[in-house]
C-alpha cells in the first residue's frame, strides 16, 4: 500500500478527480486529498473526506500542531495534482507557498504528477508553456492535456487527461519512482510509434467469426506509456472494447486483412512498430454470404487459407533505423521450453525484439498484470513483471535503446 497525495486545483474538472480518488483507493492505496481553497467551489471538503476516509485541509494553519505543510509532502510516495490549473502550474513553477497544496509540492521528495485542465488559450499561452517547461526540467511529470470538449461549447487541447491515463502514470511511478525524470523529460518526443493491439476476427458468415482471447490491454498500455513519454502514437485497434488512451490516433480494424493494410500504410513513417495484436493465421477461404444454417446433423466443414504474416512483411520492408517488435504468447511447460520457442520465433520472424510470455491456462488474457522476457538477436536482454503499464515502460526502454544504438 502506498501513500498518495491527491491535490485538487480550482477547475471544473475537479469532479473527475473523485473518480481518480476511487481508482486509487480501490487499488488499495491510502489517499490524502489536499484541495486548494478555491477548488472547494467545485467539489466540497465533505466529498473528499467521505471518499478518502480522512480529514481534509486546504490551509497551512489548520491543525498546526501536526505541521501538515511539511508532514504531508514528506510522507507521500506520490503526489498527483488533478486538475492542475494554469494558476496552480504558475504557482508551482515559481515556488510559491500560499496554500497547503503548494507547500506540499515544495516539501515532497517523491515523484510529482500534474494533470493539467484549462481552456486551450491558457494551455497554449507562452507563460503556461514556459512554466510547464520549467517544471519538467525539474523532474515534475506534467502530462499533456487531452484534446476534446471543454467547458462551454469550445473544444481543443486542455481537457483533463482521463482518470485511467492519470492512474496508469501514477502506478508506473509508484512501481518505479526512478522513472520520474524520464517521464518528465518526455524522452520519446519526436518519435513516431505504430502499435497494433487486440485480436483480429475472421468472418465465417455475416454473424459469426473466428477470434481469439486477446483483450488488447498490453498494446493499449504500450500506446498510453509511449504517448506519456512524448511519442506520436498510432494505435491500430483490432476489436478493442477497453478504455483507449487520450492523445493517441486510433485506427479501428476488424480482420487480419484490414490490420495488415492499416499497419503497412502507417509503418513506413514510423521509428518503432510494435505488433502486440493477436493476429489470426487463417481466414475462411470462402466466407458464407448468408447465415450458415444447420442441415440435420451433418458435420460442417470450413476451408481456411493462410493470412499474411504482417510482422514478417514489416521486417522485410523495414527502413534503416526502424525497430520492429513482435510478441509471442506461447504455451510452454517450463521456462526452458518458453525460451526455446521464443528464440525460434524470433529467428523465424526476423524482428529486432520479441516480447515473450507464457499463456498456459489462459494466464495473462484480460489480466492487469503481465510477466515477460524480452529477446533480441543476441539473447535475453530484459525481464519485466508487474502491471501492464510497468511492463510497457520496460519494452519501450528496450526498443528505444536499440534504436539509439542503431542511430549512433
Ligand atoms: N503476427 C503477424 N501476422 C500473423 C500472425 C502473427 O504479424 N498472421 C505477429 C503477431 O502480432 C506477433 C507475432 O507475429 O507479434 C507472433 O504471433 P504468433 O501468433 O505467436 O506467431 P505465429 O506466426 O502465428 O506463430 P505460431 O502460430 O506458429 O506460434
Amino acid at each position: 500500500m502506498s501513500r498518495i497525495v491527491l491535490g485538487v486545483a480550482a477547475g471544473i474538472a475537479a469532479y473527475k478527480a473523485c473518480l481518480l480518488l476511487r481508482r486509487f483507493t480501490e487499488a488499495g492505496h491510502e489517499v490524502e486529498v489536499v484541495p486548494t481553497p478555491n477548488s472547494l467551489q467545485f467539489v466540497g471538503a465533505a466529498t473528499w473526506a467521505a471518499l478518502s476516509g480522512r480529514s481534509v485541509h486546504t490551509e497551512v494553519f489548520a491543525e498546526a500542531h501536526q505541521v501538515n505543510h511539511v508532514r504531508i509532502g514528506r510522507e507521500a510516495d506520490l503526489v498527483v495534482v488533478a486538475p492542475a490549473t494554469a494558476d496552480l502550474i504558475a504557482r508551482a513553477a515559481t515556488g510559491r507557498a500560499d496554500d497547503l497544496l503548494t507547500n506540499v509540492l515544495l516539501t515532497a521528495t517523491c515523484p510529482i504528477v500534474l494533470a493539467p485542465a484549462m481552456h486551450t488559450e491558457m494551455w497554449q499561452h507562452p507563460a503556461t508553456q514556459s512554466n510547464v517547461a520549467t517544471l519538467r526540467s525539474r523532474g515534475v511529470v506534467v502530462l499533456d492535456p487531452a484534446d476534446g470538449r471543454l467547458t462551454g461549447c469550445d473544444t481543443g487541447p486542455g481537457r483533463l487527461p482521463e482518470p485511467a491515463d492519470i492512474e496508469a502514470t501514477a502506478l508506473s511511478l509508484l512501481a518505479d519512482p526512478d522513472r520520474a525524470g524520464q517521464l518528465a523529460s518526455q524522452d520519446l518526443a519526436g518519435q513516431k510509434i505504430v502499435i497494433s493491439a487486440g485480436g483480429t476476427r475472421e468472418a465465417l458468415d455475416p454473424v459469426r467469426y473466428l477470434g481469439n482471447s486477446s483483450s488488447g490491454l498490453m498494446g493499449v498500455a504500450l500506446a498510453r506509456a509511449a504517448a506519456t513519454r512524448g511519442a506520436q502514437v498510432s494505435l491500430v485497434a483490432a476489436n478493442l472494447s477497453i478504455e483507449l488512451p487520450a492523445g493517441v490516433s486510433v485506427f479501428p480494424v476488424v480482420s487480419t486483412a484490414e490490420l495488415d493494410s492499416e499497419v503497412k500504410r502507417l509503418a513506413p513513417a514510423a521509428d518503432l512498430v510494435v505488433m502486440a495484436a493477436a493476429v489470426a493465421d487463417f481466414t475462411p477461404t470462402n466466407p458464407h454470404q448468408t447465415k450458415l444454417k444447420k442441415t440435420g446433423t451433418d458435420p460442417v466443414s470450413v476451408e481456411f487459407q493462410q493470412t499474411a504474416d504482417v510482422l514478417a512483411d514489416l521486417v522485410a520492408a523495414r527502413c534503416p533505423g526502424q525497430v520492429v517488435v513482435g510478441f509471442a504468447a506461447e504455451t510452454a511447460i517450463d521456462e526452458a521450453e518458453l525460451l526455446r520457442l521464443g528464440t525460434a520465433k524470433l529467428q523465424r520472424k526476423g524482428c529486432q525484439l520479441l516480447v515473450l510470455n507464457n499463456v498456459t491456462d489462459g494466464a495473462v488474457f484480460g489480466a492487469s498484470d503481465n510477466d515477460v522476457i524480452i529477446l533480441s538477436g543476441t539473447g535475453e536482454i530484459a525481464r519485466a513483471a508487474g502491471s501492464k503499464t510497468s511492463v510497457a515502460q520496460v519494452i519501450l526502454d528496450a526498443a528505444n535503446s536499440l534504436r539509439e544504438r542503431k542511430l549512433r
